[in-house]
């Protein structure tokens, strides 16, 4: 079986899919209450948060308009912080539903700078709400999501928080960090195939919700809180995703968060240390360096396609070229959610092996 390491969907252990090949159950019915119950106290503790925690049936992307549309108004001004392509898609979504969106782009590969944020929020006091992308994919790039909800907070605004690839595995304190909406996605740090996105929302969330005037009909997150309280989705949920999610959920409460955190943390480490024993050298701004996807430059006339193709083709390991104007300019390892130290020492082995006829030479 091919080694399955691009930064989602991951791989799901036997258990987790095991627990899809159950039957159908009512979506309306006591079974699925209890499992919903389930899933979301499990989900609250790993967002380490007392708010709410709305399950939905989407991708990432769903969650993010979810995200907007319930605390956004058409004409409110938004901060966008952006260091890659998933921070440029929170801030077009937001434009799409009529926010008027002050781009603040990082160069990529670098996170965003605190102190920018704090210049743009007092260039313009009639900012409602700041999104942020924790952990950047495109990018390989963790923000330092504490200080930049410190400023933002300073100001009292609104933030709103992708970690779709980090929460789970990146430390995320929702309430503690103070994100007022924080939006996950089953098929990253989770071990669940795609399908569910998890947001949490605190007070200050639902406060602006209900003043928030932009259009929503599936994503309204009244409706799925007032579902949720007998134990139900608005709309028919994909119950099979949920049936491993409870599975995976129970996985990561036996390991402890912190045994999650800390064991991504090595595994990233093995990572960047592997990349950089072959001579490569990475793509991100290394303090900054994510804990769940390791972006690697091209270099020494390195041609990431070719390599890509022999680690598929000779090697099974599939990992992930760049995306936009990083296409062809990096190659990403992702390692989240089921991986060990010993999965990544595998793949810089045929990374390895894979260079000299990728074209890579040494240098020095
Ligand atoms: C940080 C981040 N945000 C948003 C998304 C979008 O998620 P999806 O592709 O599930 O819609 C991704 C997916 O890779 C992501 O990594």
């Amino acid at each position: 079986m091919a080694q399955l390491r691009i930064p989602g969907p991951t791989p799901c252990p036997d258990d987790v899919l095991q627990a899809m090949t159950k039957q159908m159950i009512n979506h309306r019915g006591p079974e699925f209450a209890q499992l919903l119950n389930e899933v979301t106290a499990r989900l609250k503790q790993l967002f380490q948060t007392k708010g709410d925690v709305l399950l939905l049936t989407a991708s990432g992307t769903g969650g993010l308009e979810a995200a907007i549309v319930n605390t956004l108004s058409p004409g409110d001004k938004v901060l966008s912080v952006s260091i890659g392509v998933f921070g440029d898609r929170f801030a077009s979504i937001a434009e799409t539903f009529g926010a008027r969106v002050t781009r603040l782009n990082a160069e990529w590969g670098q996170a965003a700078d605190a102190g920018v944020i704090r210049q743009a929020l007092q260039a313009e006091p009639e900012i409602k709400a700041v999104l942020v992308t924790h952990n950047e994919t495109s990018t390989g790039v963790t923000n330092d999501l504490a200080e930049i909800s410190a400023v933002v907070k300073e100001f009292d605004k609104l933030l709103l928080v992708d970690a779709v690839s980090s929460l789970g595995s990146i430390a995320l304190p929702v309430d503690h960090w103070h994100c007022d909406v924080t939006v996950t996605g089953s098929q990253k740090s989770w071990m669940v195939p795609p399908g569910l996105v998890m947001v949490s929302l605190n007070q200050e969330a639902w406060q602006a919700n209900a003043k928030a005037k932009m259009p929503r009909f599936y994503w309204d997150f009244v409706k799925a809180k007032s579902y949720l309280e007998k134990g139900q989705t608005p709309w028919t949920p994909a119950i099979s995703t949920v049936f491993a999610l409870q599975v995976a959920l129970d996985m990561m409460l036996k390991e402890g968060l912190d045994n999650v955190i800390a064991r991504h943390a090595r595994v990233a480490k093995e990572a960047r240390d592997g990349v950089k024993s072959l001579g490569l050298s990475l793509f991100a701004d290394e303090k900054y360096a994510s804990n769940t996807v390791t972006a690697v430059a091209a270099s020494g006339g390195l041609d990431i396609k070719k390599m890509l193709k022999i680690l598929r083709e000779e090697h099974q390991v599939v990992l992930s070229g760049g995306q936009q104007r990083l296409d062809g300019q990096i190659f990403r390892i992702g390692h989240l959610g089921w991986v060990s130290e010993d999965d990544i020492k595998k793949v810089i082995s045929a990374i390895g092996a894979a260079l000299p006829q990728a074209g890579f030479k040494r240098a020095g």
